[in-house]
């Protein structure tokens, strides 16, 4: 099995390349299923999600190359070759109900395995559901399988108006796939606002999609009778550039982040300027530089354009080595303080009251062997391991490989004493 073993105490500096956001990536590489053309993706990160995600389409029928060994894809769908979504890769990755939307829309049937719980929750996908039965479809749970149809009579799925009674990222996602192949108009309530639904916006626009309001809470789609495939660049790794932000401030150091956009992450901003950090932001450029102390400061995670959740960790980590204490609560994830029993074996300070978390920061940290639990769990190990001094050895890094492209090699090119062993 693989680790990362971390010599830390040593202040970042340097430039780091964010690259192309995950969870924008695996929605969009799901269009290629609403459309028989060649369908360009360029930016899209070298992850295991995203090669997850290659495998599932590719059982489906997809063809999919990657251009000159580098972040562009090409992908094109000629015909279904099964509708099925198995539970072998729904398990392993969430994101893999993306499917369910398109292979309705474009193919009327789709059997997509129910993901089940994950480290961060129960995480159900009911509103996916709903949403989809409000175009029409039919939907029948079997077996641990959705089994989802457009009646024959209908020929196609209709228009229709979902509201979401709570905001779902992939919810939002599965409903604007399918409304943008039915007939007539749809119109979404309480949609996400993330960025990413946007830029998956933005993307069906150009293959010939009607849909406005995206980035708003409310999404109006015309339905069209087909899609064309384009070349299209996916938008920058927010969380990336976030977590990154967070390695800088945490060492102490200074980073220049490059190919993203700050507007996307100004929750993070506020937040990492509110303890002390410098933050200079250009159009695709953020500097962060951390002369004086981090001091406490409290954040509560929300839909965007709030804290996000996928940052709460990587901020734990931080506060952790503050001046003060601060609060932190978690509103989407009913279970995401995994990592705190982890931390705490840094020397971390931390007491979790329900949903809320009391950080004291500590000077007294040390590296430690630990264990990673989910994604961004796993990189707030590798947080407090670049600050704090001695040796911290990080156990199942396999969650890392899901969602940091390169991770060992941006840090060390900034100084970072990172590397990744072989354990029994
Ligand atoms: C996406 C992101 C994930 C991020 C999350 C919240 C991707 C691939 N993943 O996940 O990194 O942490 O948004 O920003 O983009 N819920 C229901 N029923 C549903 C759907 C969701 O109860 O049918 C609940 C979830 O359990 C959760 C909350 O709604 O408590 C938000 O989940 P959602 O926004 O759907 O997250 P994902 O799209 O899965």
């Amino acid at each position: 099995m693989q680790a990362i073993k971390i010599h830390g105490g040593v202040p970042l500096e340097g430039t780091i390349p964010i690259s192309g956001s995950k969870n924008a990536a695996l929605p969009l590489m799901t269009l290629s299923l609403l459309t028989n053309d060649r369908f360009i993706l360029s930016n899209v990160p070298e992850l295991a999600d995203i090669n997850t995600m290659k495998c599932l389409l590719e059982q489906h029928g997809a063809s999919i190359h990657r251009l000159d060994n580098g972040n562009s894809y090409e992908l094109k769908v000629e015909g279904l070759l099964s509708s099925e979504a198995p539970y072998d890769l729904v398990r392993k990755m969430r994101a893999s109900v993306l499917v369910l939307g398109p292979l309705l829309a474009k193919y009327g049937q789709a059997k997509v395995s129910l993901p089940g719980g994950c480290a961060i929750g129960t995480r159900p996908i009911d509103f996916h559901l709903k949403a989809l039965e409000s175009l029409g479809a039919e939907i029948n749970l079997k077996s641990g399988y959705v089994e989802a149809k457009v009646p024959k009579h209908m020929g196609r799925l209709k228009g229709g108006h979902i509201v979401f009674p709570s905001i779902t990222v992939g919810g939002t996602e599965n409903a604007m796939m399918a409304a943008s192949l039915a007939n007539g108009k749809t119109i979404i309530e309480n949609a996400a606002r993330e960025p990413e639904i946007l830029d998956l916006a933005n993307c069906l626009n150009l293959m010939g999609a009607k849909i406005s309001g995206a980035g708003s809470s409310i999404i109006t789609i015309e339905g069209v009778e087909g899609l064309n495939g384009i070349n299209y660049k996916v938008l920058p790794d927010r969380i990336e550039t976030g977590t990154y932000a967070i390695a800088a401030a945490i060492t102490r150091g200074c980073l220049k982040l490059t190919n993203t956009d700050p507007n996307l992450l100004e929750a993070v901003i506020i937040a990492l300027e509110a303890s002390g950090v410098n933050i200079e932001v250009g159009e695709d450029f953020i500097n962060i530089d951390t002369s004086k102390k981090i001091r406490g400061v409290d954040i509560q995670t929300e839909p965007y354009p709030g804290f996000p959740t996928d940052m709460q960790a990587q901020w734990m980590a931080l506060m952790a080595t503050a001046d003060g204490a601060a609060m932190l609560t978690e509103t989407i994830f009913e279970n995401r303080f995994m990592h705190v029993p982890e931390l705490v074996r840094f020397g971390a300070n931390i007491n979790v009251h329900g949903k809320s978390a009391i950080i004291r920061g500590s000077e007294d940290l040390s590296g430690a062997p630990v264990m990673a639990t989910d994604l961004r769990a796993s990189v707030s190990l590798v947080l407090l391991g670049l600050a704090t001094h001695g040796t911290t050895v990080i156990n199942r890094v396999y969650h890392l490989d899901r969602g940091y492209e390169k991770l060992e090699k941006k840090l060390e090119s900034c100084g970072a004493s990172i590397e990744r062993i072989n354990i029994k």
